[in-house]
Formats: C-alpha cells, structure tokens, sequence
C-alpha cells in the first residue's frame, strides 16, 4: 500500500520528483503512464504531460477488471484520436499485460526502424514506468518481470537509486524516480481518489463520500444498486438511499436508526473491492 495515502500535495514534493524524472528522461526511449481505469483523469499528474512533453508515450489503463469495459474502450478511442495509444490491463490477474510489448513496439516503430538500419538490433528499448501511488506501478513489473528478480544494475553515470528491470532480453523499465504525487486540483479529484482508496479515508468524511457515491450509482450504475443491495428506488435522496443500503444489511443501532458509518465504510469497501460490479467514475465525455 503507498506511502503516499492521505499525504496532500506539496510545491516541494512534486519539485524533487520534477527534477528526478527530467534527469533520467534522458535514458530512457519512452514513457508509459499508468492511470486507474476508473478514474483516467483523477490518478494521473496534470504536471506530467509537461515533463515528459517530446517522449514518445503510452498509457496503460489499470484495474480493467473494476472499471466499466463499455467506457474503457471510450477511453482507448478517446487516446487514440489524441495521437496516444493505450491498452487496457488488469495487472492483478496479468490480463492484458502481454500487449504492452508489441504496443510499445509499435510507439517506438521510428527508432526500432532507425537501430535496424544502424546495425543495431536487439538494443533494448528502455520505458520509464510512472503513474501516481497506488495505481498499480509494482503489479505491472512484477507482471512483466514474471515475479523474477529481472533487475538490472544501476546504470554507470546514471542517478543513484534508479531501478531498472529487465522484463525481455530487449526490453527494460525504468520503476518511477520519486513519487509522482497526485494533485487535488478540485474536490471532485480528491472525492474520486479518495472513491477508489487511492487516498485515505480520513482526508474526506466518510459518510459525505459514501453519500456522494450513492448518488453517482443511482444516476449512473442504478442497476448495480438493485442487484446488490435489492433498492428499488433510486431516484430518493442519496442520504436515504445510504439509509436504505444500511437497512437491508441490517445495520441498525440502538433506537431503531441505520448506523449509516458502518453503512459508509461497507460501501465504500464494496466499490473499491469490485464487488459492486464493473464502475468508472470518469468518462472521456
Ligand atoms: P503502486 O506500485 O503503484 O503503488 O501500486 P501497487 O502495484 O502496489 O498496487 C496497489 C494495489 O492495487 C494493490 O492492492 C494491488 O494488488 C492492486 N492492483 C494493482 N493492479 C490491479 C489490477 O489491475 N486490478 C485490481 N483489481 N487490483 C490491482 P493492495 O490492496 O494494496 O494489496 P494486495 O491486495 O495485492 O495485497
């Protein structure tokens, strides 16, 4: 779990990372993103795009298995009109994963046509592998790496505590230098970060969040809620619908009333386990 949970965002913080990635840009022949599928906007760095502006790029849609696959496929469309090209994955059952190879191939075509004409083939491509705490960086080399020790020594002359694995005899990843910190622009970011456990419960009350989750299910994933927790309204109140959840699951205290804190905890863990079904937060649109 990160280190970086419940830790805002600070000028300083996102400064030394700043100037670690930008020095090790330079070793390295692209760069691949990885966000949460749920939240594509939320779990990236707004600042990234600017320190990696030039290298060539891909982005590597995480937790596939949680998100919603119809929005997913929004999302690969939405890159691709962008010029960027990214692909679904699901590092926790490795789903996916074994298109990142022959993706990054074709992202780097240019230069892997370049080392061919110059005799040089087999020089591994070398990616940097950044993405915000929590999204998934280690599953996706411990993935790739095939849970070998496939490091690679530090590189002579190269910032001191990079780490560098060797994931196919030409293919290298660069783990992130630093910690590439979140940034809660608005609430809605923090509200969709903290949505997904990629912040701590106690940066935003609990039952505010729960009840702002209910509203966006009701409105968006109705569907889910009654398979789940058998509600038949949903156009109530959010608060009542948070009631009603608490109900069902026989979360009541004494006097009668729903302990809606449990009730919050509950739901919040059923989202973020995926035991709610497949959700997105955040569509291309
Ligand atoms: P990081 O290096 O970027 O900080 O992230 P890390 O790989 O540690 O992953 C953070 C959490 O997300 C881990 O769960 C990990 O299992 C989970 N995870 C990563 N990729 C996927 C995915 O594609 N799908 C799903 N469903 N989960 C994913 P954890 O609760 O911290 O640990 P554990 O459950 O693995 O013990």
């Amino acid at each position: 779990m990160s280190d970086a949970q419940g830790i805002q965002w600070f000028p300083g913080h996102m400064a030394k990372t700043r100037r670690k990635i930008t020095e090790s840009l330079s070793l390295v022949d692209a760069v691949a993103e990885i966000v949460d599928s749920r939240i594509p906007v939320s779990s990236r760095n707004p600042e990234l795009a600017g320190i990696i502006a030039g290298k060539p790029h891909i982005v590597l849609l995480n937790k596939c298995d949680m998100a919603d696959i119809n929005v997913t496929k929004r999302w690969i469309d939405y890159y691709k009109q962008n010029g960027k090209m990214a692909i679904a994955v699901d590092c926790k059952s490795g789903k996916g994963v074994s298109a990142f190879s022959s993706a990054i191939k074709s992202v780097l075509a240019e230069k892997l046509e370049f080392y061919r004409a110059k005799g040089m083939v087999g020089k591994p491509l070398r990616i940097m592998i950044v993405g915000i705490p929590n999204v998934g960086k280690s599953s996706f080399i411990n993935r790739m790496a095939h849970g070998s020790k496939a490091k690679v020594e530090d590189r002579p002359g190269v910032t001191r505590g990079n780490q560098w694995y060797r994931i196919e005899k030409d293919l290298d990843l660069l783990d992130t230098p630093g910690v590439l910190w979140p940034k809660f622009e608005d609430a809605t970011v923090g509200e969709h970060l903290a949505f997904t456990g990629a912040v701590k419960d106690n940066v935003i009350d609990i039952e505010t969040l729960a009840v702002h989750l209910c509203e966006y299910l009701a409105k968006n994933y109705g569907k889910l809620l009654t398979e789940r927790y058998k509600i038949q309204d949903l156009s109530q109140e959010p608060n009542d619908l948070l009631c009603e959840i608490g109900k069902k699951r026989g979360m009541i205290i004494r006097g009668g009333s729903v302990d809606t804190e449990r009730a919050s905890t509950m739901l919040l863990d059923e989202f973020r386990s995926g035991k709610l079904g497949a959700i997105t937060l955040e569509s291309p649109e």
